[in-house]
C-alpha cells in the first residue's frame, strides 16, 4: 500500500502533470546551476598546460572533462551545435566553436590542439567529417566509446579483445544522418548502436593512427544525466514506500559515475597513453543489493525493498534495463552485462568514488531540477524508469501470487 507521503508526492505529481512540457526542450532550454559538491577532490594542476578541444562538452560526461581540464590547467575548447545548454561555459573556456559534426566542420579548420576529445560520435562519418578539419592538427584523438560495442554479451569478464558488433548487412555505415541527431540514430534502433560505435572506432584507428584513445565506458551515472537510468533509482528511494526491486539483491551491477571517467579521461590525455580500454567501475564486484541500499543510505524516505525474481517480472512484461534501470539479468544473453573487466584502465589509474558519493551527488542534482523532470521520473513519463502506480500494480500481483 502506497503511504501517505507517497500519495502526498504522487498527488502533486498527477497535478504537475497537466501541460507537461517536452523533457528534451526543457532540458534544453535549461541552464541549470550544479551543486557546488559535485567534486569531492580539488585537482591539482597539470604539469604541462594542454590545448585540448572537446567535442560536445555540454551534455553530461562532456561537462566534467570541462571542469576538470579547467581545473588542471588546460586550455579548452568546445564544438557544437550551441543547442545544448548554450552559455553553460560562458568566460570559462578559450573558445566556443559552433558547427555540426553531421554536416558543417569549417569553424575547425585552421586550428590545430594538442588533445582532441570525441563526445557525441556514433556515426563513421561524424569522425570522418572532423578529420577532415583534425587529422595532422592534433596529436592526440580520444574517442568516448561504449561497452555496447562488444558481440557476445553472455561472456564473462569481457576485456578490450573480446570480439565487437558487426555492421548489419545492407547497413551504410557512412550514409549521413538525416535527421542530424545521433541520440535518434542510435536509440531508434538500439541494436545497430553498438555496430555503428564499432565502426567509428576503426574510423578513429584509420584517421589518427597511432596517436588515439578508445574509451568504452559502461553506464554513466551521476549529476546531469538525461536519461534516468541510475537517476530513476535516486528518485524512486528518496520517495520511500515499498519499492519494487529485481531478482536479487546478489546480481551483479557495474556502472561507472561520470566524474571518475571524465577525470580519468583528462588523466589519460595528459600521460599520452594510447589504445583501447573499458571504462567501468567499481574496480571490486558490487551487487545490486549494494547500489539500492547505497541510494537508501543518503535518504531519510525509509524506502523498503521487495525483491521480486526476474521470471516473475517478465511475465508480468516488466522490461529490464529500461524499466528496472541499471540491471540486466545475470543469465542467458545478458550473462556478462554487468560483469566486464576494467583491469586494464585500472592499471592505467582509473579511480572510483564511493556508492554514497556518487548517490549524493546525484540526489542533490535531481532535487535541483525543473519539476516537470522530477515527476515524470516517477510516473513513466522519463527516458526510463517505472510508473508509481505499475509498480503498484506488480507488486500486488506479487504478494497476490504469495498468498499474502
Ligand atoms: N550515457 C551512458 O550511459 C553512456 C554509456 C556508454 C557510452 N556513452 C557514450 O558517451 C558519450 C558521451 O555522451 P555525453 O552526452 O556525456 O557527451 P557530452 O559531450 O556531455 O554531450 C553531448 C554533446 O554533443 C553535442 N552534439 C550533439 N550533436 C552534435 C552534432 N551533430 N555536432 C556537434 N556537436 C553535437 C551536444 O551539444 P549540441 O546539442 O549543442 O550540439 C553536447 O554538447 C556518447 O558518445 C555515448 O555514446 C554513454
Amino acid at each position: 500500500m502506497p503511504t501517505r507521503r507517497n500519495f502526498v508526492k504522487w498527488s502533486a505529481a498527477i497535478g504537475g502533470a497537466i501541460g507537461l512540457r517536452s523533457i528534451d526542450d526543457s532540458f534544453i532550454a535549461h541552464a541549470e546551476p550544479r551543486p557546488v559538491s559535485l567534486r569531492t577532490q580539488i585537482p591539482t594542476r597539470a604539469p604541462k598546460p594542454l590545448d585540448i578541444l572537446i567535442l560536445g562538452g555540454t551534455g553530461f560526461t562532456g561537462p566534467e572533462q570541462v571542469e576538470y581540464a579547467i581545473a588542471r590547467g588546460h586550455r579548452v575548447t568546445l564544438f557544437n551545435r550551441g543547442k545544448t545548454r548554450p552559455g553553460f561555459f560562458k568566460g570559462k573556456v578559450a573558445d566556443e566553436l559552433i558547427g555540426d559534426l553531421n554536416s558543417d566542420t569549417s569553424a575547425l579548420a585552421g586550428r590545430k590542439f594538442d588533445v582532441v576529445i570525441d563526445n557525441p560520435t556514433t556515426l563513421p562519418s561524424w569522425v570522418r567529417n572532423a578529420a577532415k578539419q583534425l587529422a595532422g592538427n592534433t596529436k592526440h584523438y580520444i574517442f568516448i566509446s561504449t561497452t555496447s560495442v562488444y558481440a557476445d554479451q553472455s561472456q564473462i569478464g569481457i576485456n578490450e579483445s573480446s570480439p565487437t558488433v558487426p555492421m548489419p548487412a545492407g547497413l551504410d555505415p557512412y550514409q549521413p544522418d538525416q535527421r542530424n541527431e545521433r541520440q535518434l540514430a542510435a536509440s531508434s534502433n538500439p541494436a545497430n548502436y553498438g555496430a555503428f560505435k564499432a565502426r567509428a572506432e576503426q574510423e578513429v584507428l584509420t584517421q589518427y593512427p597511432g596517436i588515439s584513445t578508445i574509451i568504452r565506458p559502461c553506464l554513466i551515472v551521476g549529476p546531469l544525466d538525461r536519461t534516468d537510468r541510475y537517476t530513476y533509482w535516486i528518485a524512486r528511494i528518496d520517495n520511500g514506500g515499498e519499492v519494487l526491486a529485481p531478482d536479487s539483491p546478489n546480481d551483479p551491477c557495474q556502472y561507472i559515475d561520470s566524474r571518475d571517467l571524465a577525470e580519468w579521461t583528462i588523466r589519460m590525455a595528459e600521460a599520452r597513453e594510447f589504445g583501447t580500454y573499458n571504462a567501468i567501475g567499481p574496480d571490486k564486484p558490487m551487487t545490486t543489493g549494494e547500489l539500492l541500499y547505497g541510494i537508501k543510505a543518503v535518504t531519510t524516505a525509509g524506502a523498503q525493498f521487495t525483491w521480486v525474481p526476474w521470471e516473475f517480472l517478465k511475465a508480468q512484461g516488466i522490461r529490464p534495463w529500461s524499466q528496472m534501470p541499471v540491471w540486466q539479468p545475470p543469465v542467458g544473453a545478458t550473462a556478462g552485462y554487468q560483469r566486464r573487466s576494467a583491469a586494464k584502465a585500472i592499471a592505467k589509474g582509473l579511480t572510483f568514488r564511493p556508492v554514497a558519493v556518487t548517490a549524493k551527488d546525484t540526489l542533490d542534482w535531481h532535487r535541483s531540477r525543473p519539476e516537470t523532470e522530477r515527476e515524470a521520473v516517477l510516473m513513466g513519463k522519463a527516458q526510463n524508469g517505472l510508473a508509481l502506480t505499475r509498480e503498484a500494480e506488480v507488486l500486488a500481483a506479487w504478494h497476490a501470487s504469495q498468498g499474502k
